[in-house]
């Protein structure tokens, strides 16, 4: 392709962001096609829309919010029975979203090859795929577990789980399929970025790409012919998560609920995690960025935070809810904006430019939990943060990989007390292949499948 065509060149012009073409005789033919190929892709009246929005600050809530309704934690035998049944059945699925860039944790492979075992040095994807490996043993079906990637984290991830034989599940039973991507404009001028002279700045187009990108990839089709009726979502960074937890897919099934989510209780306005609300009877979540604080900050009269509903991002979603909400509202979900520092090429002055310690860029993204205002039937259940959530996100500090292995160590070794042996305070670490839960790990202990001493000399690593 020796020009751009000439219906692209007029609409770069028209929306004055023809410096994307900067040093276009210097690219070769396959550079040249690729960019041609993005930029026919990029809705350029839309991304004017959205930084004009950027520009008003403009965010719109749900109306008259109230706090949401929880339901109790604990699960009743036949809630548990109900979800073990849809789990033999073959109607769950899993998935896990791992398409984000782990900016914050600045590592260069994507998250999931984080190692976090405190004992084993396993990576949150090995934890991930073990759990999953468990619950097929378990409920002797093969559950399918779907993993959406970015092309920031796409080829590693499969050569990851490739390299390690699928940490022992099926070829078959891991799906990987892409979410697609958004193009980051600057900051004072809304024009698109260039990562270097040819290639455009484009950034993961957020976890409500799932949806489209379900749908494209053919796998939403797939799910429901193989008879899959609930979707269960988490994150990458969390390795405490109950995956397909049976209680919980047992009241998300008994109640009827198209998108079931769990909860745990915030006790800081300015913990960062999403707030769970209810608006005319419908449940929405709002991000921490985006919560008035006079809302994030009301008390109750027990002193208790009124909007205290904190999501760890830990859905069940019915399989044709997700379906409807994809044909209806998948392109319809909004933009919500997030302001970055990258380093990119500017063609006005012919270089590179690292950001000046303060964001110069802004990223497009959709969020997932934008749909569940669509559930006319929702359920909302409220979890422990001990047993359930503790994120990676910092390299440091709060919610990084030194409290989430000091949360692991601290559950595994109640799991280990509710079993009658004392660690000591060493490090232990449970396998998922071993134990999902303390009653399990309980009744191999009792059944001496797992010869354990009744007090430990060390750190154990428990397979
Ligand atoms: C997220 C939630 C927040 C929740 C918290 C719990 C959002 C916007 N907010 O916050 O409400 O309380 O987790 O830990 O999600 N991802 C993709 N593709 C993308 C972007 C992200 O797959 O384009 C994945 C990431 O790999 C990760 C998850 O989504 O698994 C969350 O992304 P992250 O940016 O870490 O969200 P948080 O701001 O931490």
């Amino acid at each position: 392709m020796q020009t751009p065509p000439t219906e692209l060149l007029d609409r770069l012009r028209h929306h004055q962001q023809h410096h994307v073409l900067y040093g276009w005789e210097q690219l070769d033919s396959s550079q040249r096609a690729e960019l041609i190929q993005h930029l026919l892709k990029i809705n350029l009246v839309e991304l004017e829309e959205l930084y004009r929005q950027v520009l008003k600050s403009k965010v719109t809530l749900p109306e008259d919010i109230e706090p949401v309704p929880i339901s109790a934690p604990q699960f009743s035998t036949e809630e548990k029975a109900r979800g073990e049944d849809a789990l033999r059945q073959g109607e769950v699925a899993v998935l896990l979203v791992a398409g984000g860039q782990a900016t914050r944790l600045k590592t260069p492979e994507p998250k999931g090859m984080f190692p976090v075992g405190a004992v084993s040095g396993a990576t949150l994807y090995q934890i991930h795929a073990e759990k999953v490996l468990a619950l097929s043993r378990r409920y002797r079906t093969p559950l399918l577990f779907l993993i959406m990637t970015s092309p920031a984290t796409d080829a590693a991830t499969r050569a990851y789980f490739e390299e390690n034989n699928y940490f022992g599940l099926s070829r078959e039973q891991v799906r990987f399929f892409q979410q697609g991507t958004m193009p980051a404009v600057s900051v004072q001028t809304g024009q698109l970025l260039l990562e270097t002279p040819g290639k455009l700045l484009l950034s993961p187009n957020g976890h409500g790409g799932a949806l489209t990108a379900l749908a494209e990839s053919g796998l939403l089709g797939e799910l429901a012919d193989r008879g899959v009726k609930h979707l269960f979502y988490f994150q990458v960074d969390n390795p405490l998560v109950k995956i397909a937890d049976p209680g919980f897919l047992g009241r998300h099934i008994a109640t009827g609920s198209e998108a079931s989510s769990k909860v745990v209780a915030k006790t800081d306005p300015a913990e960062k995690v999403g707030v769970l609300v209810a608006s005319r009877g419908r449940c929405s979540i709002i991000e921490y960025s985006l919560l008035p604080a006079e809302l994030a900050e009301a008390r109750e009269a027990s002193g208790a935070l009124r909007f205290r509903a904190g999501s760890p991002a830990i859905h069940v979603f019915r399989l044709d809810y997700l379906d409807r909400v994809t044909q209806i509202a998948a392109d319809s979900l909004p933009y919500r904006p997030a302001f970055k520092e990258v380093e990119h090429f500017d063609p006005q002055r012919g270089e590179m430019v690292k950001p000046a310690g303060q964001p110069n860029a802004v990223k497009f993204e959709r969020f997932i939990f934008d749909a569940l205002p669509h559930a006319e039937r929702w359920l909302v259940v409220e979890t422990s943060r001990a047993e359930e959530f503790a994120p990676i996100k910092n390299a440091t500090g709060p919610d990084s990989p030194e409290t989430a292995r000091a949360a692991m160590i601290a559950l595994h070794a109640q799991w280990l007390a509710q079993a009658g042996i004392d660690t000591r305070g060493h490090p232990v670490e449970i396998s998922p292949l071993l134990a999902l839960d303390a009653e399990e790990l309980t009744e191999k202990i009792l059944t001496q499948t797992v010869p354990i001493e009744t007090a430990l000399s060390g750190p154990q690593m428990l397979r």
